[in-house]
């Protein structure tokens, strides 16, 4: 059985985003480039990606701890959608249902707190977890290229 109720998705401030970085190993299914720790890269990611007027962050947790990020991206008020992504710090906390537990929430915050009617997704080709769990959360597979599945959810 798995417990749900401990994750949250919470504000992502700089402390938090800190937090995720300085722990984080990127996931060979999206990047084979390693990841290395810069307090002042994070910094200035913070200020620039996160606080970005079309997007919502949210941290996502499990109790107080950040075990991921997430966000809102292109959010577009005219035609009332958006785009998700998502990410788990590490893989000891991947394959325990956060993930999918963490893209409900946030499909619910989407079409509840901001009143969105379509939330949009891709994925890398490879990433078949990912795809497999976008499906699972009521995701339909739209079209695919060279290098991306897409996918989109009317929110009800
Ligand atoms: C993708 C991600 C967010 C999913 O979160 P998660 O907590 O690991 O996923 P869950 O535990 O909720 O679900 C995993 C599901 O994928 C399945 N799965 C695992 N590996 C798989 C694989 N190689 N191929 C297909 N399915 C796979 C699991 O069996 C499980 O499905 P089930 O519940 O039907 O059994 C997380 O793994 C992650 O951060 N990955 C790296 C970043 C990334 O890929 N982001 C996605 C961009 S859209």
């Amino acid at each position: 059985v798995q417990v749900f109720e401990e994750i949250s998705l919470q504000p992502y401030t700089q402390k938090l985003c800190q937090s995720f970085y300085r722990d984080y190993i990127s996931d060979p299914q999206m990047t084979h480039q390693d990841f290395v720790y810069d307090t002042k890269w994070v910094q200035r990611y913070y200020e620039k990606k996160v606080q970005e007027k079309d997007r919502a962050f949210f941290a996502i947790c499990r109790g107080k701890d950040i075990i991921g990020e997430c966000q809102l991206k292109h959010i577009d008020l005219a035609t009332l959608s958006a785009t998700m992504s998502i990410h788990l710090q590490q893989d000891r906390y991947k394959n325990q249902g956060y993930g999918t537990k963490a893209i409900i929430l946030l499909c619910s915050y989407a079409g509840q707190n901001m009143g969105l009617k379509t939330l949009y997704a891709d994925a890398v080709l490879r990433n078949l977890r990912s795809q497999h769990v976008l499906e699972k959360c009521g995701f339909t597979r739209v079209k695919q290229d060279e290098n991306l599945v897409y996918y989109m959810k009317p929110l009800v």
